[in-house]
């Protein structure tokens, strides 16, 4: 939806968003210059648990001022940035809600099904995701998510950059059925359709603000693609009905349990043969042996501030093993290339640098 903003709604939304990017951007090398310079101080950054090693590193890191500076500044900048966004919003709610509303009109390419009966999980009772106010579910989530994350990748996400990193990286297989858990507004779906053109494509999410904006953004966009209201913990589908279940960034949102299920849901649907596949950050482990200890204490703390609080356990967790638990026998974890930190040179991305961690098996 095209919304004309006035000229001071222009203007505040403009300097939000550049303090978001400055956020994104600006602060990382500043960090990582004085974790590096600090090195010494770590006692136990060289070995012990992921725990022992973020709090080893929040023993310092909590005190720096660069760090107290970038973390007040991330979480006033979301504050900010959510505000401007439902201010422009509420200012033409009649408009918006009328387009938000106007659903499977009968020029669309795909469709969406809605079902009232669908409440909001019970682990986000009394949080709101990443401090996005009202959640997934509340009225105006699809903006609020697509308006925010442009900023906060810095912009190098506009094109569905991090859905196209999985897509590109499962099999290229001749896949008829395809399923995106945790689909939100599409960005992480919209890459199959142009992939696997003649498969039936499939998002699905819990929250109907973010399904409802995701549609409207398809048809836009011309790609095809079948909607659904449901819980990933329970799809509605039947047995063996796709031959490729993919998620991004939903397993670090979800408890200990959700993501348990989620995993046996994925397997239940998928037919012998298809391919499961997940994407998020890697692991605490990999972090602190690999690329970053200071990435995984940013990871961690962000999730504590940030009101994202299955963070610190899912980074802690061996997703093979979940994957495991949920009927695989086969899960691998693989990394891929990361264009929005730059894998390899983003030291300046706030949460460092870094690949994208597949995890991946099939049944
Ligand atoms: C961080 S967003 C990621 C959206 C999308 N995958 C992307 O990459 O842009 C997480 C999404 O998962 C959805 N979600 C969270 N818990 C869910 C659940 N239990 N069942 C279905 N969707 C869920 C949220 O509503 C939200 O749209």
């Amino acid at each position: 939806m095209q919304i004309q903003k006035s000229r001071s709604e222009q203007a505040k939304f403009d300097f939000v968003s550049g303090l978001m990017q400055y956020n994104s951007t600006g602060l990382g090398k500043a960090m990582t210059e004085f974790f590096v310079s600090n090195e010494n101080k770590f006692a136990n950054s060289k070995s012990g648990t992921s725990s022992e090693v973020i709090s080893d590193i929040g023993s310092i890191m909590n005190d720096a001022h660069i760090y107290k500076f970038g973390a007040f500044f991330e979480l006033n900048n979301h504050a900010l940035m959510f505000k401007t966004v439902l201010d422009i919003l509420e200012n033409r709610r009649d408009e918006v809600e009328a387009w938000l509303d106007d659903i499977n009109q009968k020029n669309f390419l795909g469709q969406l099904d809605l079902n009232p009966e669908i409440e909001p999980p019970t682990y986000y009772k009394n949080i709101e995701i990443h401090t996005q106010p009202g959640n997934y579910h509340g009225d105006f989530a699809g903006f609020l998510y697509h308006w925010m994350i442009g900023p906060f990748l810095v912009h190098r996400d506009d094109n569905d950059e991090m859905g196209w990193q999985l897509a590109r990286g499962v099999p290229d297989r001749p896949y008829k059925d395809i399923l995106d858990l945790g689909c939100g507004i599409g960005k992480s779906t919209f890459p199959y359709c142009d992939i696997y053109p003649d498969a039936n494509v499939v998002g699905l999410d819990y929250a109907a603000p973010m399904l409802k904006y995701g549609h409207r953004l398809a048809e836009e966009r011309n790609k095809k693609i079948h909607f659904k209201q449901a819980h990933a913990e329970e799809t509605g589908f039947e047995d063996e009905s796709f031959d490729l279940v993919v998620a991004i960034w939903l397993f670090h949102e979800l408890p200990p349990k959700a993501r348990d299920k989620v995993v046996r849901e994925a397997y239940r649907v998928l037919r012998p043969g298809g391919v499961f596949a997940i994407m998020e950050s890697p692991p605490f482990d990999n972090l602190i042996d690999e690329y970053s200890k200071l990435s995984a204490f940013l990871l961690d703390s962000t999730g504590r501030r940030m009101s994202d609080p299955y963070i610190p356990g899912f980074f802690k967790e061996d997703r093979k093993e979940m994957f495991m638990r949920g009927g695989f026998s086969n899960a691998e974890d693989v990394p891929l290339p990361n264009d929005l930190t730059g894998w390899g040179s983003g030291d300046s991305y706030f949460f460092g640098s870094y690949p994208w961690w597949m995890t991946i098996a099939t049944k």
